[in-house]
């Protein structure tokens, strides 16, 4: 190239650099230069992955907290007792034979689990071994997808799935400024290099505190593109990362959409309709609770008969007063129990389980006693359901108001 043309093509890249530099705030690769737009995708300042950093920190520490301070966690027969959410999350749970094994450990698994959850919300904060404590809060997560969060349909309306694919996001970019493994990864790559030789070393090193020198914060200097050996490695781990990230979010995606129907409610949908009669010609009833015989007052709407709720089964109908799901349980013989459907802990819709006759939330394992109002017998719910007035009349016919 002559030599005007060569100091031409220069300034032209000094000034592409110098404007990629000011538009996102990193220092550009070699093909950043070249192709700018595209690239600035590519180039994310590190300090874009500290909100998510603070939130699952904080997030983590909290949980742990909450669990200590609940002082039903460690006592058998409390709603909140570690072994009544591990038997409720074991529930159709892909991971049942685990959480089996779980239960009678309940409380060193407890314990466990608060240390655990404060730890690695201390570390991720402190952004010191970053990703060993990210990849045990992910696994901690998956967990409780495949049971606390197995029966949430919509797969996306679980919490547990979310905080996995934040967790893979961390994973793949590193804690980003701020963080104590940039003072630690020397210190302990030359620790390891005396005990397990170089190249064994520099790979569990790497994996510790990432590859030397953060991705997001390495400087290429003009005229060094492509030329340092550290730089195409950590490129080609990056890659490689990021494509294992992706596939594991199809990988949960497609896991999450066989479910759909599982976790509709047990038992049959009935229809609601205003009664001819609301009001009463003679009509028997039976009240929330089953038994009163009266006449049906103005306002009750008819939601169904109990032909279509045989014993020890449940049926979901719209409240009209509402507009809730509300919840139709009957457990034998004339008991019949209505509620709302709404659960008190984080809004999921409950259902009823024949199988334990209770009245059961997918979402976190919250369980309710239909026959004693509602009340809470496992999970975190903090209250009972609300009770709902309902009426039978002579014919069987079901009414809510
Ligand atoms: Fe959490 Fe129901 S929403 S137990």
């Amino acid at each position: 190239m002559p030599r005007n043309a060569a100091t031409r093509h220069q300034r032209a890249d000094g000034r592409r650099r110098e404007i990629f530099q000011q538009q996102t705030g990193s220092p550009p690769l070699a093909s950043a230069t070249r192709y700018p737009s595209l690239a600035r995708g590519y180039a994310i300042p590190g300090v874009a992955i500290l909100p998510l950093r603070l939130f699952l920190g904080l997030t983590f520490v909290y949980a742990g907290i909450q669990k200590l301070t609940d002082s039903g966690f460690f006592r058998a027969g409390s709603p909140t007792y570690i072994g009544a959410q591990l038997l409720a999350f074991s529930r159709g749970s892909p991971i049942a034979f685990l959480l089996d094994q779980m239960m009678g450990q309940a409380v060193a698994i407890g314990a466990l689990t608060i240390l655990t959850e404060v730890a690695i919300g201390l570390l991720v904060l402190l952004g010191l071994l970053t990703r060993p404590a990210v990849l045990i809060g992910l696994i901690l997560n998956l967990m409780f997808f495949l049971s606390a969060s197995w029966h949430t349909y919509p797969y996306f309306f679980g919490s547990d799935i979310v905080f996995v694919m934040c967790w893979l996001t961390l994973a793949l970019t590193g804690p980003g400024p701020f963080a104590l493994d940039a003072l630690a990864q020397v210190p302990i790559r030359q620790g390891l290099r005396r005990r397990l030789g170089r190249a064994r070393a520099d790979a569990i090193a790497s994996f510790i505190t990432g590859p030397l020198g953060s991705p997001t914060t390495v400087r290429e200097e003009p005229g060094q593109e492509g030329i340092d050996p550290a730089l195409s490695d950590r490129r080609r781990l990056n890659r490689a990362e990021a494509l294992l990230g992706v596939i594991a979010a199809v990988v949960f995606v497609v896991l999450g959409l066989p479910r759909k129907g599982g976790a509709t409610p047990a038992g049959k949908t009935i229809a609601a309709t205003t009664p001819k009669s609301a009001g009463g010609t003679g009509g028997a009833s039976g009240s929330t609770g089953g038994g009163s015989q009266s006449g049906i007052p103005a306002g009750f709407k008819k939601i169904g008969n109990i032909t279509q709720l045989p014993a020890n089964t449940g049926g979901t109908v719209s409240d009209p007063k509402t507009g809730d799901p509300a919840i139709i349980v009957h457990t034998s013989g004339s008991n019949y129990f209505a509620y709302d459907a709404v659960c008190t802990h984080a809004g999921c819709t409950v259902e009823y389980d024949p199988q334990s006759k209770m009245i059961v939330c997918p979402c976190h394992g919250g369980e309710f006693d239909p026959a004693h109002g509602a009340q809470v017998v496992a999970g975190p719910p903090p209250s009972p359901l609300t009770a709902i007035e309902m009426k039978i009349d002579s014919q069987g016919n079901i009414y809510i108001v």
